[in-house]
């Protein structure tokens, strides 16, 4: 870290975190490398997770008052996807809201370094941050490639002391980015290839890696592979998960990648009528044994049997989802830009049906 400030020429970079990494010592670890090379730099360790309007605010006031110049974020999505706004507010004026969308961004952010500390959200090569607006109860997405990170530090050292429910659930993120962008109706072969090189990493280690966070290689695999998919789905996009997954996130605080991973057989069903061969490809990258008699409808089982395997949850019930409130659910759903590029049409009723499923 220190050689590639040095190379770009940051003065006094901002450290974004949060306080879970300060506790298990990840924190101290980036400090202590900073003040060992005399690097002048500032913290910013409040980042919650789904990272609020008002949080990312709190961020860039910091930036503001230690005159800040680049961000160096360390965590899982949500400190990524904080750092990532900050880096807006400190170069372009107006309220983070106003860069909703796609390419609203005006002007470059202030260089970000990322370093992932989960092997999921791959949010250290997109051109995406998730913010919520509590107000509104409603998570926007800002896209725009000006907000890739210039750097990204992939170290498996970093994921080694995640809990075991925490590497599961990122892990299956990480796996429906990867089949998301590979079956989205806007995919094409560049995002195709990444996506199949993050299937099979991650098929092949995400089950070792969950079993044992200290196997470096199936750590760094696991990396690789999140990258791999957080590249796949900024070029082939995603689906019916991810839209259906964020209101579940703002209803009921459900985590990112348990939503993913509860929802990804559910979907996966549903779509298998819009299969044009892809699935099989899928299962034998997911599956220890090559399938015999091949149908769509075997995936879901393979994804339902990994989820059991990770120790995952099953249901949206097992996460005290409370029916009543699928028809706002749904409707928040239907304004994600990605239900349209779901390989199967999907409507409101599709959504309320597949929320109901998913109980
Ligand atoms: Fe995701």
């Amino acid at each position: 870290m220190p050689r590639i400030i040095e190379e770009k020429d940051l003065k006094k970079p901002l450290l974004v975190s949060d306080e879970g990494l300060k506790e298990v010592g990840l924190v101290k670890r980036a400090e202590d490398i900073l003040n060992d090379e005399d690097i002048e730099f500032r913290t910013f360790l409040d980042v919650q997770p789904n990272p609020s309007i008002e949080n990312v605010e709190d961020g860039y006031s910091r930036f503001e008052e230690y005159d800040c110049d680049s961000v160096i974020c360390l965590g899982g999505g949500s400190p990524i996807d904080a750092a990532k706004s900050i880096a807006i507010l400190a170069a372009n004026d107006g309220d983070i809201i106003d860069y909703e969308g796609v390419h609203a961004v005006e002007n470059s952010p202030v260089p970000i370094i990322a370093a992932p500390t989960t092997a999921g959200t791959g949010s250290e090569v997109t051109p995406v941050s998730v913010i919520t607006d509590e107000e509104n109860n409603f998570k926007f997405t800002i896209y725009s490639h000006k907000i890739i990170p210039e750097v990204s530090l992939l170290d498996p050292d970093l994921i080694t002391s995640l809990p075991a429910d925490i590497a599961a659930s990122t892990g299956m993120d990480a796996l429906t980015h990867a089949v998301e962008a590979y079956l989205s109706k806007v995919t094409n072969p560049f995002a195709d290839a990444l996506a199949e090189k993050a299937m099979e990493l991650i098929g092949k280690n995400v089950r070792k890696f969950v079993a044992d966070r200290k196997d470096n290689e199936a750590a760094s695999s696991m990396l690789l592979g999140s990258m791999f998919a957080g590249l796949a789905f900024s070029w082939g996009r995603l689906g019916n998960v991810h839209a259906m997954a964020e209101p579940l996130g703002v209803y009921f605080d459900i985590p990112h990648g348990t939503a993913n991973a509860v929802l990804l057989p559910v979907v996966l069903d549903y779509n298998a009528l819009a299969d044009k061969g892809k699935y099989r490809r899928i299962y034998n990258y997911i599956s220890r044994k090559e399938a015999e008699g091949f149908s769509p409808g075997l995936l879901a089982e393979k994804v339902y049997e990994l989820n059991e395997k990770l120790g995952n949850p099953g249901s949206l019930s097992e996460l005290d989802v409370d029916p009543d409130c699928i028809p706002e659910m749904a409707e928040d759903a239907m304004k994600s830009g990605n239900v349209k590029i779901n390989p199967r049409q999907t409507d409101f009723d599709d959504i309320c049906r597949l929320y109901q499923k998913a109980l």
